[in-house]
């Protein structure tokens, strides 16, 4: 059977500057809401990852009419010929963020038919806090198995608690209270960048939305909201990737458009650790100079503006190499944790006591066969294959191609050595190792 894996060679140095993507969790929420318009959308800076390419398909099989110009990351959407209100099962198994049309179908038909979503391996991801909102709002719900079929004539306004700040449920919930009448108060409300992005375009839309502190969002429903012309923000998930690069290859990279304000306790960690940052004007454009040891450090995540768990993988792979021992406390994803033993077959020191492991960093990692289990677990993968001596083979790519675009190719051309490759036979681990041992002859 043949297999597909990207074959990374150790890479000291990386250096340069590169533009940014759109941002994956951004733009996906947003294809999702332009169901509660109809007429003709217009996104640009859309990343062309393997989940945007889903949330497309999704929307297309349900009418709408759309056209991806992938060179120039434009995304039209025509919503006038939207007319189905149930999702086909095998769509939602392929990503987490489908469950994102169920609100907005539900404020455009009054019914819809969804199934349990899919998406990474990272914990039980429930949707308990979605569906229990839903049906304070009116909405009735059957649920059969992974299939829910759920319907409201009409949605009523009021008070909605979350008991968690959940991403995907606030934006759910807030889509839905866009058109609906009266009042509508979220209560622990998300508020992350991707989230305050949705705020944009539904005001965009026309939408009446506040938000009101602590952590509550508030929406005054409108009858109606318009197609609108909107560009992705940055993604910040690719920028922390493309500066970890930096810092553990030991180089150097410049960020004109990334967004230091989206980064801050991410920023602030990179520094503790010894790195040199410089945070351009209005907080636009950030630059790395790596240390040449840097020193371990300890981080816990949590919603934002806590430090972001889709950062948490990552900064492992940086922090296996660090002096001293790093904790890292996973609370947002009981299962987030799979890397590790990825990590640990390239050489990295970690034990692992529930959802916290202790790093005590080491000298060197060394290349070998791994697996990519989720999107973030590839991204430490590549990294820690870039600082590691020989070759490094991962396979389960298709994590990679759904949260990022192209993100190798960036990094090959800031000095990265990183191919992808098919073969029959993965080769063994034995195998590898004669590689390393040749290569470190010479
Ligand atoms: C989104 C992001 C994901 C990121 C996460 C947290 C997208 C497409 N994905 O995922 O990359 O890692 O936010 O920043 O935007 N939970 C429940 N019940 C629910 C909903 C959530 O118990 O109904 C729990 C989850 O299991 C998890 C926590 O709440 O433990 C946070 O999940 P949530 O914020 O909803 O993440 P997503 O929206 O799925």
């Amino acid at each position: 059977m043949s297999t597909t894996y990207l074959r990374i060679e150790q890479s000291l140095g990386l250096h340069g500057q590169t533009d940014l993507v759109g941002a994956k969790n951004a733009v996906l929420v947003i294809i999702a809401s332009l169901i509660l318009t109809e007429g003709k959308s217009v996104l640009t800076n859309v990343p062309c990852s393997d989940d945007v390419l889903q949330m497309i398909d999704l929307l297309t099989d349900l009418g709408a009419q759309i056209s991806f110009c992938k060179e120039e990351h434009r995304l039209e959407v025509d919503t006038r010929t939207l007319i189905k209100c149930k999702v086909k099962p095998d769509i939602m198994k392929k990503m987490r963020a489908s469950i994102l049309v169920m609100g907005p179908l539900l404020v455009r038909f009054g019914k819809t038919d969804v199934a349990a979503p899919g998406g990474c391996v990272i914990g039980t991801r429930p949707i308990n806090f979605h569906l229990e909102n839903f049906r304070k709002m009116g909405v009735q719900l059957e649920q059969q198995g992974d299939f829910i079929s759920a319907q409201a004539d009409t949605l009523k306004s009021g008070k909605l608690i979350l008991e968690y700040p959940s991403v995907g449920a606030t934006e759910n919930l807030m889509m839905a209270a866009t058109l609906t009448p009266g009042t509508t108060k979220i209560i622990n409300a998300a508020l992350e960048p991707e989230v305050l992005a949705l705020v944009d375009v539904l005001q965009k839309m026309g939408a009446k939305i506040k938000i009101a502190p602590p952590a509550s969002i508030e929406i005054e429903g409108v009858t109606s909201l318009q197609p609108i012309e909107h560009s992705i923000i940055p993604d910040r998930l690719e920028t922390g990737a493309l500066l970890l690069a930096a810092a553990i290859t030991g180089g150097s990279i410049y960020l004109p458009q990334a967004r230091a304000d989206m980064l801050d306790i991410f920023l602030f960690k990179l520094q503790e650790m010894g790195h040199l940052i410089h945070v351009g004007p209005q907080d636009v454009g950030i630059k790395l100079t790596a240390c040449s040891r840097p020193k371990a450090v300890s981080i816990k995540t949590a919603p934002y503006p806590g430090f972001p768990t889709d950062l948490q993988a990552p900064m492992m792979a940086a922090q296996c190499l660090a002096e001293g021992t790093s904790i890292v406390e996973e609370t947002v994803f009981e299962n987030r944790l799979l890397h590790i033993g990825e990590l640990q077959k390239m050489g990295a020191q970690i034990k692992v006591d529930h959802n916290k492991a202790t790093i005590t960093g080491v000298e060197e990692l060394y290349g070998t066969q791994v697996i990519a289990t989720d999107i973030r677990a590839s991204c430490a993968l590549v990294l820690a294959g870039m600082a590691a001596k020989g070759t490094t083979l991962m396979t389960g790519i298709h994590h990679f191609r759904r949260g990022y675009e192209a993100l190798e190719k960036k990094l090959i051309l800031l000095g990265a050595s990183i191919q992808q490759q098919e073969t029959c036979d993965v080769l063994a681990p034995e195998t590898i190792l004669l590689d390393q041992k040749e290569k470190s002859a010479f």
